[in-house]
């Protein structure tokens, strides 16, 4: 397995894969890899003739004064990770190969960008569909890969896939937890051990407003209201939203009747960790 560094290294070896007919799979990552990542390697390796993984840790989706400096990063460690996956190429771009530094487009959406994360992080998406459409590009895959983990980013990168025509299966794969139910993050490096225990209530008050809607609630507002005060329970823990919401367009849902997405941004000491179930 190579570490690539160029566009101008890669593209050459995706031509040759394509001419020979190859299927080729995406998995676009910002690195420090862990299990949900791999679970979404190991997929596009079942699914395609090659497989590519980039590893960039994107300065455009993050606002000011988020955490991209301390953001966690291990090139080797992920190197290990993608080739015991089965991965073909890591891409790992620097900053400077993936922006001109007087870089001025950006691919950008309304709609289904506003709320939940959108909201605190209103310059988040737009740079999610800039780097996402350049990788898109840069390697041309006939299928790229995305965790539910990050639900709203999934249906905003099926949305600008259809709105821009690229040409580019988008396959969502299923949140991998943790043995006690935290969804796996790069961000949950993190927590202190006091932080980490409390950082299963979102997990657990997400199971909670599944169990009401399964006992028959269907108003969104009692869901959500019990929901918090379960998270609100926690000392350690700070909502920042919990939204019930068709998982397509992202658009709240009052009563629910159909297939609904139950999502949530908390707040555990500093560190900002989100979790949904359907
Ligand atoms: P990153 O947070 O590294 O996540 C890369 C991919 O792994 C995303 O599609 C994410 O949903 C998925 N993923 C993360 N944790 C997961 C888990 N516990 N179970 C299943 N899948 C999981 O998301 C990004 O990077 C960036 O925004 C990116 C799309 C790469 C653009 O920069």
């Amino acid at each position: 397995m190579q570490v690539i560094k160029t566009i101008d290294k890669l593209r050459p070896i995706v031509k040759a894969w394509k001419k020979e007919g190859l299927r080729v799979g995406l998995v676009p990552t910002m690195g420090y890899l862990h299990e949900g990542h791999k679970s979404l390697i190991v997929r596009a390796v079942s699914e395609n003739d090659k497989v590519v993984v980039s590893d960039f840790v994107n300065p455009t989706q993050f606002g000011a004064g988020e955490d991209l400096a301390s953001y966690p990063r291990d090139i080797d460690r992920d190197a290990a990770i993608c080739e015991q996956a089965g991965a073909d190429l890591i891409f790992h771009p620097e900053p400077e190969e993936m922006y001109f530094t007087d870089n001025c487009t950006f691919v950008d959406m309304d709609g289904l960008t506003k709320g939940l994360c959108g909201k605190t992080r209103p310059t988040h998406f737009r740079g999610v569909c800039t780097v996402v459409s350049k990788l898109f590009h840069i390697v041309a895959p006939d299928r790229a890969y995305f965790g539910q983990k990050d639900a709203q980013q999934l249906a905003v990168i099926r949305r600008m896939a259809r709105d821009l025509n690229f040409d580019i299966e988008i396959v969502g794969c299923p949140i991998v937890r943790e043995a006690d139910g935290l969804a796996m993050s790069s961000r949950n490096t993190y927590l202190n051990d006091a932080e980490r225990k409390a950082a299963l209530i979102l997990h657990k008050s997400l199971m909670l407003g599944k169990e009401m809607i399964e006992q028959g609630e269907h108003d969104a507002s009692q869901i959500k209201k019990a929901i918090i005060s379960n998270i609100e329970s926690e000392p350690l823990a700070k909502v920042d939203y919990v939204e019930i919401v068709n998982p397509d367009t992202m658009e709240n849902i009052d009563t629910v009747e159909d297939l609904a997405l139950i999502a949530t941004a908390v707040y555990i000491g500093k560190t900002r960790l989100i979790d949904n179930v359907m």
